[in-house]
C-alpha cells in the first residue's frame, strides 16, 4: 500500500455531507463577496484560534502584503525575516515595496535566531517577521523583547501554525499582525487559495480590510490605491464548517509526531526540537526529520511508495530571484545547512500508528543520522 504525503481525501469523507449542504447554502444565498460567512468565518477563527481582531484574505501570501501595509510598512523599510521559509513569505514583504532582510535559524527548532535577528537590525528595519516554520513556535519571547527594545512592529507568518502557541499565549498575538494561510494542504486548508490576518486592535482591523478591498471607505469612496484581496464567500463558508475540527484534527497531529519522535529519537535522529515551556505547542504542519544521505533515503522512500518532501531544499539567500539582496553562500551558515539535511516524512491527522511504523522501518533502511 503507497501512503501518500497528505490525504486530503480522507478528510473530505469525514466531512462530505456538512459541507455539501453549506456550499447550497451559500449558492441559495449567494453571499460570494464579503458579507455573512467571511464575518461567520472571521468570528470562529478568532474565537478558536485567539485574537480579538481580524480578517480574511484571498491567500495567505496577499494576507502579509495587506497586514504590512496596515501598519504603514512600505518602500524605504527593511522587515527583518527567516532565510528558511517558503518564498511567499518574501514576496509578501516585496509587494509593499520593503526590503526582505533574511536570518538565519536555530539549529534543531528550525525557527529564527534572535542572535542573527539582532546583528541584522538597521535603522531602516520596520519590522521583525518571525515564520513558526512546520508548526513549531518560534522564540517569541527573546524576539518580542528584541522588537520592543527597537521600536519594531512584530508581523508572524503563521501559514504553517494554526493554533500553536508560546508559552501560554497563541502565535498571531504578539504583535500588530499576523498572517495565516489556508491554502489545501494546510492544517485547516480552504478548498482553494484563502488566508487570514489577526490584528492588535480595531483599527488595524479597519486598515486590513481596507487594504484588502480596493482602499474603500464607502462602495465608491476610495481612501488609497490598494487591490482586491478579499476572501472568497464559498471559502470561508467552507473554512467555517471545516474550523470546527481544527482542535481534534491538530491534537491528531501532534499525537502522530509523538509516534514519530519515539521511534527515531533512540536511533539517533534528529527530530523539530519543540520550543518552549509549559503551555507551549507545536502543532506539526510538517513533520522534519534530518539526514545525511537525503537522496538515497528518498529514493529508497519512493521505492516502497512512500511520499516524502523537502521544506525546503533552497534557503532564501540563495534563490536566484534575489540575487540582488546579495547574500554569499555560507553567510547564514545553520539554515543553509539544514536546507541539505532536512526531509519531511508523511504527516496528517488520518495517518494511523502502522503507517508511521511501516514509514519508520523503511526509512530506517537505509537512513544514516
Ligand atoms: C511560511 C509560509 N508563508 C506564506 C505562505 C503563503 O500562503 P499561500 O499559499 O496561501 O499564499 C505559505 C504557504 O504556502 C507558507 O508556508
Amino acid at each position: 500500500m503507497s501512503i501518500p504525503f497528505v490525504d486530503l481525501a480522507a478528510q473530505y469523507e469525514s466531512i462530505k455531507t456538512e459541507i455539501a449542504e453549506k456550499i447550497s447554502e451559500v449558492l441559495e444565498t449567494r453571499a460570494f463577496i464579503q458579507g455573512k460567512y467571511a464575518d461567520e468565518f472571521a468570528q470562529s477563527f478568532l474565537r478558536i484560534h485567539g485574537g480579538s481582531f481580524g480578517a480574511g484574505c484571498s491567500n495567505g501570501t496577499s494576507a502579509i502584503t495587506v497586514a504590512l501595509r496596515a501598519l504603514g510598512i512600505g518602500q524605504g523599510d527593511e522587515v527583518v525575516t527567516a532565510n528558511n521559509t517558503f518564498f511567499a513569505t518574501i514576496e509578501g514583504i516585496c509587494e509593499t515595496g520593503a526590503t526582505p532582510v533574511l536570518v538565519d535559524s536555530l539549529s534543531g527548532s528550525h525557527g529564527m535566531d534572535p542572535v542573527s535577528l539582532k546583528a541584522a537590525l538597521t535603522n531602516q528595519t520596520k519590522a521583525v517577521m518571525p515564520v513558526h516554520l512546520y508548526g513549531n513556535p518560534c522564540r517569541m519571547d527573546e524576539i518580542s523583547a528584541i522588537a520592543r527594545e527597537h521600536e519594531l512592529e512584530i508581523v508572524e507568518d503563521c501559514a504553517q501554525a494554526h493554533l500553536a502557541a508560546y508559552e501560554g499565549q497563541p502565535v498571531g498575538t504578539f504583535g500588530g499582525a499576523a498572517t495565516f494561510s489556508f491554502y489545501p494542504g494546510k492544517n485547516l486548508g480552504a478548498y482553494g487559495d484563502a488566508g487570514f490576518v489577526i490584528c492588535r486592535d480595531a483599527e488595524v482591523e479597519r486598515l486590513v480590510k481596507m487594504h484588502a478591498d480596493h482602499g474603500r471607505r464607502d462602495k465608491y469612496q476610495h481612501e488609497i490605491v490598494a487591490g482586491n484581496f478579499r476572501i472568497d464567500g464559498m471559502q470561508a463558508a467552507i473554512l467555517s464548517v471545516k474550523v470546527k475540527y481544527l482542535k481534534e484534527w491538530t491534537a491528531l497531529r501532534i499525537q502522530n509526531a509523538d509516534i514519530y519522535d519515539g521511534l527515531l529519537k533512540p536511533k539517533g535522529f534528529r527530530v523539530i526540537e519543540r520550543t518552549g515551556g509549559e503551555g507551549s505547542c507545536s502543532v506539526y504542519h510538517l513533520y522534519v526529520v534530518e539526514v545525511s544521505n537525503r537522496d538515497a533515503v528518498q529514493k529508497h522512500l519512493n521505492k516502497a511508495k512512500i511520499s516524502s518532501g523537502i521544506h525546503y531544499p533552497v534557503p532564501m539567500s540563495r534563490q536566484p530571484a534575489l540575487a540582488d539582496l546579495g547574500y554569499s553562500k555560507g553567510r547564514l551558515p545553520v539554515s543553509e545547512r539544514a536546507a541539505t539535511r532536512i526531509l519531511s516524512l508523511p504527516m496528517f491527522p488520518e495517518l494511523a500508528g502502522d503507517q508511521i511504523e511501516e514509514i519508520v522501518s523503511t526509512f530506517l533502511e537505509v537512513a544514516e543520522p
